[in-house]
């Protein structure tokens, strides 16, 4: 019988998650059809009871209702308890369980291009939201210890600290003013934030005055393919990263939950960099 897989999100026009997953249901030939599903915030909870009552095998769950829709599951995984939020459903014989691949997608994607072990290496975070959380409980849980944090309001970067504690681990938290003095010291450099996202691509997290030989600096926005955080970080030195990656290392996860088989992340990616014309 056709699977049926879903997105919740609002709006859910231009995603290209129906697009990757459908492409790797057919390339390993899965009878499975996945819908993106535009749910007001309003509906969020008659949505996820459609889930059970359809009987959808799975579904991501994308802006606004990744935090929201977690009281009306039936289980949520440890990682995205942490984290406080979900971007996958798997429905197992009618209980919904969430899970978080988005933070983990980020540092598989990281730990790819460093090529090395990053235990020892400096972090900076920038930003505190949702994706900072997933990002920060994936780099603790990999056990990368040296992760600073700085926030334009650094008052809402203290929960991240909380975290980091449940985790039994350390993290600091910085001043904007103060990591960008100390920007040479980091290994890697992270812009969590929408900050440069289109159509604001002038703006960028922070400015860039020196870096360290060898830095990795990476953006998880993926709109546009290079922000001018990561033009001027390239101009530096860096070596930089997209958000496609991660975009593709989340999707390539959430697959992973729903049918336990891996699909092929570069097709994904070479869908995904078509779909933006890169
Ligand atoms: P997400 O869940 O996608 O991470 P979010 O929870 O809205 O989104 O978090 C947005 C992050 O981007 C926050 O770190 C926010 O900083 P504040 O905590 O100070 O609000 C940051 N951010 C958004 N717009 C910003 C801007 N114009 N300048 C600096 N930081 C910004």
């Amino acid at each position: 019988m056709n699977k049926l897989y879903g997105l919740l999100g609002h709006p859910v026009g231009h995603s290209m998650s129906p697009l990757i997953h459908n492409d790797a249901f057919k390339a390993l030939d899965i009878d499975a059809t996945y819908q993106a599903f535009d749910v007001h915030p309003s509906q969020l909870k008659e949505a996820v009871d459609g889930i059970r009552a359809l009987g959808l095998s799975g579904c991501n769950v994308t802006v606004p209702h990744k935090v929201a829709v977690m009281e009306f599951l039936d289980e949520v995984d440890e990682e995205a308890r942490l984290i406080g939020a979900v971007n996958t459903i798997v429905n197992e014989n009618g209980k919904l369980k969430g899970y978080n691949t988005d933070g983990r997608g980020y540092v598989e994607s990281l730990l790819e291009q460093a090529q090395t072990n990053l235990s020892n290496k400096r972090i900076l975070l920038v930003g505190a939201g949702g994706a900072a959380r997933g990002v920060l409980v994936a780099l603790l849980k990999e056990g990368i210890a040296h992760v600073s944090i700085t926030n334009r309001t650094l008052e809402k970067a203290k929960p991240l600290l909380a975290i980091a504690n449940e985790l039994q681990t350390d993290a600091a938290l910085i001043r904007l003013d103060e990591a960008e003095s100390l920007l040479n010291q980091f290994d890697v450099i992270i812009n969590t934030t929408s900050v440069g996202m289109s159509p604001n691509i002038s703006d960028t997290p922070l400015s860039i005055h020196s870096l360290k030989q060898g830095v990795i600096v990476s953006d998880l926005i993926y709109n546009p393919l290079e922000t001018l955080f990561l033009q001027e970080a390239s101009q530096q030195g860096a070596e930089i990263a997209n958000g496609v990656a991660m975009f593709v290392n989340q999707a390539a996860l959430s697959f992973e939950y729903w049918t336990g088989i891996r699909p092929d992340r570069k097709k994904m990616e070479q869908l995904v960099l078509r779909q933006l014309g890169g």
